[in-house]
């Protein structure tokens, strides 16, 4: 047997498609247009193609985006001024600074002095405070363990025997961005959930029990796909570029999970590139739209 896919393409193209109708709702109701701002510091290029990527999906639903880029050498007083600038514009309903920063900046304070109420990435410290205490709802969560919990809901249609409610869930990972979320998500979802990581005994034994794996890690096939158990839904979140002088362009993109023998073990599983990926952008137009709706409510 081998998994069904869990096309996080297909699913954030008809997210956008709904968001663009909303946008338009929102517009023709209010005559307000939903903005997000986006600061890039530095030169790297995977975040600039990020952005950008960002950007275009901006203009494809109809919210309006507006760029920063500051050099690499900029101190943390200036990235500072500009999230002031930015929580004081009225035009911008949410604000991404895009990860990581150079060195010499400390992100803490910089991620803290976003409005909250503009925190479309969801990782303030009072939005991941909210999400780690029962009973409080954040105002946004994190888009990419948002997409990935989207993407378990779509297995929980796709696989009868499947919930997330009662399934031993593994994260692995425990990064602010993905594994930590993620696994605060799960357990609001009401999974038993354990997070592994880099100290972790025998990430073999943890994974033989996990009805969901979600692995946020980096490391090219890092997990054999032996270690999957039977019938597991699995959401790779990393996406590596490896050299590959067979492909024609050189190079590919390689998930944490080994998928040959792992597509065969799964019930569904997500495909690297394609699965993640895209769903957390569909997830961060989601939030700007929501950030918009609310701030003119
Ligand atoms: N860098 C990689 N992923 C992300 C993300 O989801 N948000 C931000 N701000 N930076 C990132």
């Amino acid at each position: 047997m081998s998994a069904q896919l869990l096309d996080g393409k297909a699913v954030a193209k008809r997210m956008h498609t709904d968001i663009k109708k909303d946008v338009a709702a929102l517009q023709a109701e209010s005559g307000v247009t939903p903005g997000l701002a986006t600061v890039l510091v530095g030169d790297d290029d995977a975040s600039r193609m990020y952005v950008k990527m960002k950007h275009n999906r901006c203009a494809d639903v109809g919210i309006e985006s507006f760029g920063h880029e500051i050099p690499p050498t900029a101190s943390q007083e200036e990235v500072e001024k500009v999230i002031d600038d930015l929580n004081a514009d009225p035009r911008v309903h949410g604000i991404l600074v895009q990860l990581p920063l150079p060195d010499h900046l400390d992100t803490e304070p910089i991620l803290d002095r976003i409005a909250v109420h503009k925190d479309v990435d969801g990782l303030h410290p009072l939005n991941i405070g909210a999400l780690a205490i029962k009973g409080r709802m954040p105002m946004f969560t994190p888009a990419t363990p948002t997409g990935c919990l989207v993407l378990l809901r779509e297995a929980e249609l796709l696989i009868d025997s499947f919930s997330i409610e009662g399934a031993n869930a593994v994260v692995l990972g425990r990064s602010n961005l993905v594994g930590m979320p993620m696994a605060l998500l799960l357990v609001e979802n009401n999974a038993t959930v354990t997070v592994a990581h880099s100290r972790t005994r025998d990430l073999q034994a943890v994974l033989a029990d996990a009805d969901i794996v979600v692995s946020a890690v980096g490391r090219p096939h890092m997990v054999p796909g032996e270690w999957i158990k039977h019938g597991a839904v699995v959401i790779d979140v990393a996406t590596v570029k490896v050299d590959d002088p067979s492909a024609k362009k050189g190079y590919r993109w390689v998930g944490d999970v080994e998928p040959e023998e792992a597509m065969k073990r799964a019930a569904a599983m997500t495909p690297v590139p394609g699965g993640v990926g895209p769903m957390t952008v569909a997830m961060l137009l989601q939030n700007t739209l929501n950030a918009a709706r609310r701030y003119h409510a």
